[in-house]
């Protein structure tokens, strides 16, 4: 995989000309892109064909989760417009409908084990028995004994779900932040060299590019970031 594959770019605007617009000022530097709720609701899912059309890869980012006969139909379209992942709440009847409803195509299906905007007092209010790290390595646990293809994870979680699930799934990081740039509402955030060499095998910016002044420029800087965490990690398991 290239190191420009590994970058996700969530296209987290208003409208579909936006993305378009977006997208084409970034041109060759990107080849992966992230559509989520905001924009498919804006009106921006045939975008996703579009894209796909012109040689991008795309991750519908919709956190499907409902009765396996709706997940695992709503899945199947979401296969239909040549998305590469999808990501659902990795709940065990949620993974295998979705599963049941990629059967065949090249849609890679991710679980979200804990959003990472809760904490241990989150999910004690929601009713959950035991705290966010618990409940992320069962779930992790769970997404690979149930042939999931990937999860989706802060980085600080990298390492230790890398421990459970091997290499196995792939893993996909948002709450990354070039040096430099402001964490915004992201509270646990790492670079894209850090995130990479702790294991992760793609990670998703938003802001840092869709604010930028050059998202071009952008791209590129993070593309060499990853790059340098890629020498990192090499080196690391040289070391041993
Ligand atoms: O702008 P920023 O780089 O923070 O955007 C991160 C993207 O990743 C957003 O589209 C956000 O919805 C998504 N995301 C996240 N944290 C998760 C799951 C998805 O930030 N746990």
């Amino acid at each position: 995989m290239s190191p420009r594959e590994r970058l996700i770019i969530a296209l987290d605007v208003g409208s579909a000309e936006e993305a378009e617009l977006l997208v084409s000022r970034i041109g060759e530097a990107g080849v992966f892109y992230k559509i989520g709720m905001e924009l498919v609701y804006a009106g921006g899912l045939p975008l996703v064909r579009r894209l796909v059309g012109e040689g991008k890869q795309v991750f519908v980012d919709l956190k499907l989760h409902d009765i396996p006969n709706t997940v695992e139909r709503a899945a199947a379209q979401i296969a239909r417009l040549g998305a590469s992942f999808l990501t659902i709440h990795a709940y065990p009847q949620t993974m295998k409908a979705a599963l049941a409803g990629t059967a065949g195509s090249k849609l890679k299906v991710l679980g979200v084990t804990v959003l990472t905007s809760m904490n241990d007092k989150d999910l004690v209010e929601a009713g959950y028995a035991s705290g966010v790290e618990t409940t992320v390595v069962h779930r992790a646990r769970q997404a690979k004994s149930r042939g999931l293809d990937g999860l989706v994870l802060s980085p600080r979680e990298v390492a230790m779900v890398r421990g459970v699930v091997g290499n196995h799934l792939i893993l996909v990081t948002p709450g990354i932040r070039p040096k430099g740039s402001g964490a915004g509402d992201q509270k646990r955030v790492m670079t894209p060299a850090e995130a990479i060499a702790a294991g992760t095998d793609h990670i998703v910016v938003g802001r840092p590019v869709t604010e930028a002044r050059d998202p071009k420029a952008a791209v590129a800087s993070i593309t060499a970031d990853i790059e340098r965490g890629l020498g990192e990690r090499k080196n690391a398991i040289a070391a041993g």
